[in-house]
């Protein structure tokens, strides 16, 4: 099945509004055709992206979500108030959420479906520690951190979800996976989901995160199950991240 890449950028919290502006423009102007882009930026900076990303190729969305509908949860930030903002993504289950912010299997499942609930497409985010994958467990804890959200919003969720295989030990270390280790991975996470559905198994776009580069990415996205990136640091700096989204076109 023909998968159109898609390479998103996670700000992570960085930027102001007249840093951002520069970079905002030039994502605009040099994110051609051939893969979709899409720019995950801190909550205040929705409106900036939207304004100046509106009618162009670029998408944007949030990196975080509340599990809750509305009211009384301070500092909390709605699905509905992103689709205010024309976000179309959200990640959900970023590693940092999960081992910062107490994220666990069911809140990121919750936030999952809250996503969906308002219109917005979900990038969940799923990987293993380093420990993790010493200990051989790799494949259970991202088959755990999938079924959660399995069990909680169904197979046909995932027809209108993008997952993201983010090793921890890969992000912002400047270590990344090789093609061979994350096509392992995105193979198997894909296996997963073919024993729910084969069509929304097929159908399903698997991003690799975890310090992609201009000179990792191409040969990342070559593999069969790779169907683009989540680019953190790279993200930052235009030209860094157009090489990105040129290398999956
Ligand atoms: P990195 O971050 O590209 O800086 O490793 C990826 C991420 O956390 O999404």
């Amino acid at each position: 099945m023909m998968r159109t890449k898609l390479v998103a950028g996670n700000w992570k919290m960085h930027g102001s509004l007249a840093a951002n502006l520069g970079l905002l423009h030039a994502v605009r102007e040099g994110a051609g055709g051939g893969a979709e882009v899409a720019l995950c930026v801190p909550y205040p900076y929705l409106a900036q992206a939207q304004a100046v990303l509106n009618g162009s190729h670029v998408a944007w969305g949030a990196q975080d979500v509340s599990e809750h509908e509305q009211g009384a949860w301070t500092g909390e930030v709605s699905a509905a108030m992103l689709a205010d903002f024309a976000c179309s993504y959200v990640l959900v289950g970023h590693s940092e959420r999960r081992s910062f912010f107490g994220d666990t299997d069911a809140v990121v499942a919750a936030k999952f479906v809250a996503a969906q609930k308002a219109g917005l497409v979900p990038i969940l985010c799923v990987g293993e520690s380093l420990a993790e994958r010493e200990a051989g467990i790799t494949g259970d804890v991202v088959t755990r951190q999938i079924d959660a959200v399995l069990a909680k919003g169904g197979i046909a969720g995932f027809a209108r979800a993008i997952v993201a295989y983010e090793p921890v030990w890969a992000i912002g270390t400047g270590r990344t996976a090789s093609p061979e280790q994350a096509q392992e991975v995105h193979a198997l996470i894909r296996s997963r989901f073919a024993r729910e559905d084969a069509d929304v198994a097929g159908g399903l776009r698997i991003l690799y995160g975890g310090s992609v580069k201009a000179g990792n990415a191409a040969e990342l996205f070559g593999r069969p199950d790779i169907d683009g990136g989540l680019i953190g640091g790279a993200s930052l700096v235009a030209d860094d991240f157009l090489a990105i989204c040129a290398a999956a076109a």
